[in-house]
């Protein structure tokens, strides 16, 4: 099945597996994947490092806004890809509960979702790509082909993520890792730049009950009944 050079939205909640679809309908129909949480979690972790976040002052914004002028964040492809700052692959240090616990205010202030915007751009200006994140439906990509919102129950987006901390060397507890995803989802849909929200012409996704497999499967038939795709 041949798909055409179009642009691919997923966008929806915490841990709603946004990122495990996309990376595998990415390779198997030769799109670019672009995860845009992990640039937001790239600039949390860059004020986390440099003294930019103080638990009882909060974010530094005049240094950060400073910071970001000369940030390079962008995504390497093959062995030893990922997300990199600099020549730095920061792939592992993104995904901690820490980054996880500031994340969404960070992402909340409007400069930050300026340069994480500007970026994608750059990065997504050949086309043929799936991105995925909290507002490119709305705000990124507006024009996006095909747009899909993902929902699953709290109970399994819990569950999932915190296997993930857990096979990463990690050992939070439940609750921790659920009190992260409600207040991230709160969060990121009360902002007032780009809040997060269906965008009308999205297709809804509970993957509550699916395996991966199944998911790829659904986002195929998106696609063919879209593009008329028989073959
Ligand atoms: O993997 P998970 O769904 O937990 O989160 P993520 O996609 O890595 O995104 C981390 C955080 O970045 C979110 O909670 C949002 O605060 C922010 N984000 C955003 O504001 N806009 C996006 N397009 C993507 C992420």
């Amino acid at each position: 099945m041949h798909i055409p050079d179009i642009i691919i939205a997923v966008d929806g909640y915490s841990a709603t597996g946004k990122s495990s679809v996309a990376k595998l309908v990415a390779k198997q129909f030769g799109f670019l994947y672009l995860d845009s949480g992990a640039l937001y979690r790239g600039v949390t972790l860059y004020a986390l490092e440099n003294g930019l976040i103080d638990p009882e002052k909060g974010i530094d914004e005049a240094a950060l806004q400073q910071a970001l002028g000369h940030l390079d964040l962008t995504f390497r492809a093959g062995d030893g890809g990922g997300t990199y700052m600099g020549g730095r692959r920061i792939e592992e240090e993104i995904r901690t509960l820490e980054v996880s616990s500031w994340v969404s205010p960070v992402s909340a202030i409007p400069f930050v979702r300026k340069y994480v915007d500007e970026r994608l751009h750059a990065l997504a200006r050949h086309g043929r790509v799936i991105m995925d994140g909290r507002d490119i439906g709305t705000t990124v990509f507006p024009d996006a082909d095909i747009k899909v919102f993902k929902v699953a129950s709290d109970e399994i987006r819990a569950k999932r993520r915190y296997n993930e901390l857990v096979a990463k060397g990690e050992a939070p507890t439940m609750e921790a890792v659920l009190k992260n995803l409600k207040e991230r989802d709160y969060i990121d849909s009360h902002r007032e730049t780009s809040p997060l929200r269906r965008a009308e012409d999205a297709f809804v996704m509970d993957d509550t009950d699916m395996t991966l497999h199944e998911e790829v499967v659904w986002f195929e038939g998106l696609i063919r009944g879209k593009y008329g795709i028989l073959e």
